[in-house]
């Protein structure tokens, strides 16, 4: 592909009004979306709203006033069509590593007879570390966890819970989410579908699925900044018959009747636990305000051919792409093997192409088709191909680590 036909594309595009809502820094070409999202301009309003005139002004009277109380199931329902769930199976709670801990311990207390969490090895750590610390906490339980291609296999009589993550964080391989779903019910299983690497990213449908359970980050495809509050989906026909082990006071039928015993509220709410993170929750309902119209079909359609641009640049550079080239089997992100993936990432990142590092040895791209553009991916191509044929990554500067990569 050329620069003209990079541009000629970027000036067809049905999706390219999107990129004027992020207000995105001068020179830096932007692949780490599906890390942390970027900067909506509506989130600086409302983040200042937010602090000086719901808090600054409003002071404790913001809980009634600016319905501070009912964000968690607001922005829940916000987030509902995302991931084809309906409005009040949907909240924003706490981290997504403390709602897999809320829906594993919830899921292994449903059916007792059945003892096994059942996961992939290689899932994404916390999950992993979650579920580990979980079944601790439920007597005779345990956590299985097998490659990818003998999941199916492994699904049996034991299992109470499957605990996918939809698409992978380091390769974007996607699960078929229905044929899973399905699998595991057939064998009386649970399923817990972490959505963090597809919210926001690629079409999903839940209730078509007959999924669970599922959570997910706020700050990757849904840009709500750094450390955003997490969504828990429980669906309704399970609502209130699963319980929540972090039976916190704002999870009561009752928060403000402070009732020594705990009595479970009906619906989503029973998934909190503390008082919500106000000043994260404004940002984090910018960031999907500012998805309310966004057609996910155009979303998908871009990011494909957004990869398949990188994946023909990756293969002309002899590059060893790892993520999947069948779109329906993959997520939103290009990920690249190289003994050196570390070192060359540092030298993008200085050139003003910032992806991120996934040890061992994956150079990881997001491709966030609502601000990146293909001229864009056209230029990182061509600072990639000069990174290597330079080998500009053999400075040693490059490979001094950094805390997070
Ligand atoms: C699949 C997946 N699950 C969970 C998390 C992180 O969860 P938390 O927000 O609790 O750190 C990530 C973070 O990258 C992730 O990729």
């Amino acid at each position: 592909m050329t620069r003209d036909d990079a541009r000629a594309l970027d000036a067809a595009d049905p999706l390219r009004r999107y990129r004027d809502l992020f207000d995105l820094p001068e020179g830096v070409i932007y692949l780490d979306g599906n890390s942390l999202g970027p900067l909506p301009r509506a989130s600086t309003a409302a983040v200042a709203d937010m602090v000086a005139r719901q808090w600054g002004d409003g002071l404790i009277r913001s809980w009634n006033d600016a319905d501070w109380i009912d964000a968690p199931a607001r922005i829940g329902g916000k987030i509902a069509p995302l991931i084809g769930a309906e409005p009040d199976e949907v909240i924003v709670a706490d981290s997504t590593s403390a709602n897999l801990f809320k829906a594993i311990v919830a899921a292994l207390r449903f059916n007792p007879t059945r003892k096994t969490v059942l996961s992939e090895t290689g899932n994404f750590p916390t999950d992993l570390h979650v579920a580990e610390g979980a079944v601790e906490c439920v007597p005779g339980a345990r956590l299985a966890a097998v490659p990818r291609g003998r999941i199916e296999e492994a699904i049996g009589p034991d299992t109470a819970l499957v605990l996918l993550t939809h698409v992978h964080y380091k390769t974007a391989e996607r699960f078929d989410m229905a044929r899973l779903t399905t699998r595991a019910h057939d064998a009386g299983a649970l399923v817990l579908w972490d959505l963090s690497h597809s919210a926001g990213a690629v079409t999903i449908d839940l209730n078509h699925a007959g999924a669970d359970l599922a959570v997910g980050c706020g700050y990757k495809y849904l840009n709500g900044g750094p450390g955003a509050p997490a969504f828990l989906y429980v669906a309704k026909r399970l609502q209130d018959r699963l319980t929540n082990p972090l039976s916190g006071w704002m999870g009561h039928a009752a928060p403000f009747d402070f009732e020594d015993g705990y009595r479970p509220a009906t619906g989503m709410k029973r998934w909190l636990a503390g008082t919500p993170p106000m000043l994260g929750m404004a940002a984090l309902e910018a960031g999907v305000d500012l998805l309310a119209d966004v057609d996910m079909a155009a979303v998908e359609a871009k990011s494909r051919a957004l990869f398949d641009l990188f994946a023909a640049e990756g293969d002309a550079l002899g590059l060893d792409c790892v993520s999947p080239r069948d779109p329906a089997r993959r997520g939103s992100h290009i990920s690249f093997r190289h003994p050196h993936a570390y070192e060359l990432c540092q030298a993008l990142i200085a050139c003003g192409v910032i992806g991120d590092f996934r040890a061992p040895d994956v150079l990881r791209l997001g491709l966030t088709p609502l601000y990146l553009g293909f001229e864009d991916c056209w230029r990182a191509a061509r600072i990639l191909e000069d990174v290597l044929t330079t080998e500009a990554w053999r400075d040693p500067a490059f490979a001094e680590r950094n805390a997070v990569t």
